[in-house]
């Protein structure tokens, strides 16, 4: 049986006032109706800390991205081990965002998946290809490298501590979700790429989210697709009603 995952992307969004407001309006939903999968939030770095104390063992805290590097004279960076040490357990790697806007290289990714791993955090290692890719009918291949330049380089020990996430880069922000179809598709071909490498009780057993404008009047119809485990959520995360029903939404 694998888990299934509905995580919250907050990315660059609220004060810490507000922050603990939408988390507690959470905790407090999924007292009420508990959710049948896990819940896992990732807020800004500095309120890590903070939301760990609020999840009061109904979520988990992820971060939105680690250094590279374990410790030393990188100004501005947090490392994986200080995110272990606040008690965060999940940690998003390779968003489309941080790879476009930040240049993260298959290079980078791969030594911040080792990091993750070295501290115990659950990478949520992002995938997905472009609006130019799809148009050009590239997508698989795209994915596949993506796959194949970073995870595809560990073992099958580590691989099996990691959760992907599938976000077509057109469906981020844009309010173009893939179709459920599409959507499974991808999720069934990913799939069988990690049957190749790793052999098929990893591909039956890894959690596959879809992520991309993921909301709570289409989660429905993606959480049935029979290799969707669950969403990767950003803008309709950061209203707790909406988050809540998509987390109801996932069986
Ligand atoms: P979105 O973001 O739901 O706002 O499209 C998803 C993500 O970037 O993880």
């Amino acid at each position: 049986m694998r888990a299934k995952i509905v995580a919250a992307n907050w990315k660059m969004n609220k004060a810490l006032p507000q922050a603990i407001e939408l988390m507690q309006a959470i905790t407090f939903g999924l007292r009420q109706n508990p959710a049948s999968c896990k819940v896992v939030i990732a807020p800004p770095f500095v309120y890590l800390e903070r939301l760990v104390t609020e999840t009061t063992g109904l979520a988990e805290v992820a971060a939105q991205n680690c250094c590279s590097r374990n410790n030393g004279a990188y100004t501005g960076e947090v490392s994986a081990g200080m995110i272990e040490s606040v008690g965060a357990t999940y940690c998003i790697v390779g968003h489309s965002e941080r790879r476009q806007l930040y240049a993260e290289t298959p290079d980078v990714l791969e030594a911040k998946l080792q990091r993750c791993y070295d501290h115990n955090l659950t990478p949520i290692f992002c995938i997905g290809e472009n609006h130019l890719e799809r148009t050009e009918e590239r997508h698989f291949e795209v994915v596949a490298q993506q796959l194949e330049y970073v995870l595809f380089n560990f073992t099958v020990e580590h691989a099996a501590k990691t959760v992907i996430a599938y976000e077509p880069v057109w469906a981020i922000g844009t309010g173009l979700t893939a179709s459920p179809e599409q959507a499974q598709e991808m999720h069934s071909f990913i799939r069988r790429q990690i049957a190749t490498k790793f052999g098929q009780e990893l591909a039956d057993n890894i959690t596959i989210l879809y992520g991309g404008s993921c909301n709570a009047q289409n989660a429905a119809g993606l959480f049935t697709k029979e290799d969707i485990d669950g969403g990767l959520i950003g803008g309709a995360a950061l209203v707790a009603d909406d988050f809540l029903k998509i987390c109801n939404e996932l069986r």
